[in-house]
């Protein structure tokens, strides 16, 4: 019996490793399932983001609140992420997790973006447009 305990601790102890591991890279997400990004050039926050986040977002990411501890009523606010990190990688849209939130195609439901019931998701045509944003450098 003792020797069958021994011989298990290696299996446990690389399970919880691997299982930690994972838990840390988190469930992949599928940039598969994102909408194409927009073809519309010369994107910056100022004129063709802000807006979008003005109307569903500022009330729990603005002056007022800040949920999660993110704002995203200025460029360099978004920049500098949340609670969480970062959320936009710039140059590469598939990689920031500011789009899987809205476009509401992450994992966890909690993560949607508006929450379920707290607002109009967004379009696919906003998703897009966020996305080729971010592709374009984030400016
Ligand atoms: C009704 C309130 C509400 C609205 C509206 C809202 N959010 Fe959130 N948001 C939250 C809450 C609450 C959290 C924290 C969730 C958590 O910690 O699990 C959050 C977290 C986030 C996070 C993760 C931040 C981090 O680092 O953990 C992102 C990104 C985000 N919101 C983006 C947006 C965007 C973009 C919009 C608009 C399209 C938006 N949210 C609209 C309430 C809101």
């Amino acid at each position: 019996m003792k020797k069958l305990i021994y011989s298990l601790v290696p299996v446990v102890a690389v399970s919880l490793l691997s299982g930690s591991l994972l838990a840390k890279d988190g469930p992949k997400l599928d940039p598969s399932k994102l909408p194409p990004a927009a073809t519309k050039t010369g994107l910056t926050f100022d004129s063709d983001i802000k807006p979008i986040f003005e109307k569903s977002c500022f009330k729990c990411h603005g002056s007022e609140k800040q949920k999660g501890k993110l704002r995203v009523d200025s460029l360099d606010a978004v920049l500098k992420g949340g609670e969480d990190g970062k959320i936009v990688e710039a140059g590469k849209s598939a990689n920031s997790t500011l789009v899987y939130s809205v476009a509401r195609v992450c994992v966890e439901e909690d993560d949607f973006m508006p929450p379920e019931d707290k607002g109009k998701p967004l379009t696919k045509e906003q998703v897009g447009l966020i996305r080729a944003w971010i592709d374009q450098g984030a400016k």
